[in-house]
């Protein structure tokens, strides 16, 4: 069980404890959390396909790198570390040429970032997942939201006070087209400090980020006066972040008007934001597919199994309309 100390915490601090306290902590308790035993499925865990058609994207983009051997890959929040071992099987099978150069590195909790980076940076699902601070606009002003036990009962409470760093005005003013009355914004200055430090290191490359996520004209879409964060427990949402801290996922989506205009601050270039099956589409969906279904003509058990998760891959309305891909590039050409 995650405990709160006695004064009120920023909702980041809130949400570090209840996924990454190392006591206890969602991700550090070592209960199972992705897939049919956990509380969700990511796009690693539904079909291999993915990262098959990553591996293709990877491919390409490491013959634009024009840089010598070897390739980085760089994995930031791997989880169990399926989506590597599917590109990197999928990268021996398909390109083995570039298999035997990939120097791959898988960045998880307390794993540093490597030094040097030239080549690929990936993730799916990781900002998402860092904590962020709430900010409720009251009477035109911006007010922080933070959280706090009732010393007797032990009750979660949410309570206002000031915003509780400057850098969240700026990202207010680049993430949001318009900051309505009462409603409630999320402000991620950890993913400002992974653009930062991956800034830094990395010589020249590309990046590859795959989330849930909005750009600043869509926010204006969605009809969510308590925002993005929303919680997982055995595979259903749950509203409320406050309910069983520690025992369930706590995400908030990514919001990538802010982090394209602070990449390219720093100079990085970036192709427009795509859905998932549009990403799928240009490195190759349709040509996999007319593979596919050839070898589902012969079916067995596996191959039905198969096919069911291929299509939760690939629904309608499901999780390749919903996350969205940005592709970065960072001193190249
Ligand atoms: C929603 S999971 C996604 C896992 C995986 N990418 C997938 O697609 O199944 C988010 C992951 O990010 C990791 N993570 C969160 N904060 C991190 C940090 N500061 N450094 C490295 N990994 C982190 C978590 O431990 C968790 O494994």
């Amino acid at each position: 069980m995650i405990q709160l100390p006695a004064h009120p915490i920023t909702f980041a601090d809130f949400m570090e404890r209840c996924l990454y306290d190392p006591h206890g902590g969602y991700y550090t308790s070592g209960r199972p959390v992705f897939g049919p035993p956990g509380d969700f499925y990511t796009s690693s865990h539904t079909h291999p396909l993915f990262a098959e058609i990553l591996a293709d994207a990877i491919a390409a983009l490491q013959g634009l790198l024009e840089s010598a051997p070897p390739l980085d890959l760089v994995e930031l929040g791997p989880g169990d570390g399926v989506l590597g071992r599917n590109i990197l099987a999928h990268l021996s099978h398909a390109h083995p040429k570039l298999a035997g150069n990939v120097r791959y590195s898988p960045v998880e909790l307390n794993t540093p970032l490597p030094k040097r980076i030239c080549g690929i940076v990936f993730s799916n699902e990781f900002f998402d997942a860092l904590p962020v601070h709430r900010v409720r606009v009251k009477g035109g002003e911006l007010r922080e939201l933070y959280v706090e036990a009732d010393p007797s009962t032990g009750e979660i409470r949410e309570t206002e006070g000031p915003i509780s760093d400057d850098r969240i005005r700026d990202y207010m003013r680049n993430g949001f087209e318009r900051r309505r009355e009462g409603w409630d914004y999320e402000v991620n200055l950890r993913m400002l400090d992974w653009l930062g430090d991956l800034n830094r290191r990395i010589d020249k490359g590309y990046v590859i980020t795959i989330d849930y996520g909005f750009l600043k004209e869509e926010y204006e879409q969605v009809d969510r006066a308590a925002g993005t964060v929303l919680s997982y427990s055995r595979h259903r949402v749950v509203t409320d972040p406050y309910l069983n801290p520690g025992r369930q996922d706590i995400t908030a989506h990514v919001n990538f008007s802010v982090l394209i205009k602070t990449a390219r601050e720093m100079g990085w270039t970036e192709r427009p934001l795509k859905n998932q099956r549009e990403f799928m589409m240009e490195w190759g969906l349709a040509e996999r597919l007319i593979r596919a279904e050839q070898s589902f003509r012969k079916p067995s058990a596996q191959k039905i199994d198969e096919l069911l998760h291929l299509k939760r891959l690939l629904l309608p309305g499901g999780i390749s309309d919903v996350m969205k891909v940005l592709l970065q590039g960072i001193r190249v050409k």
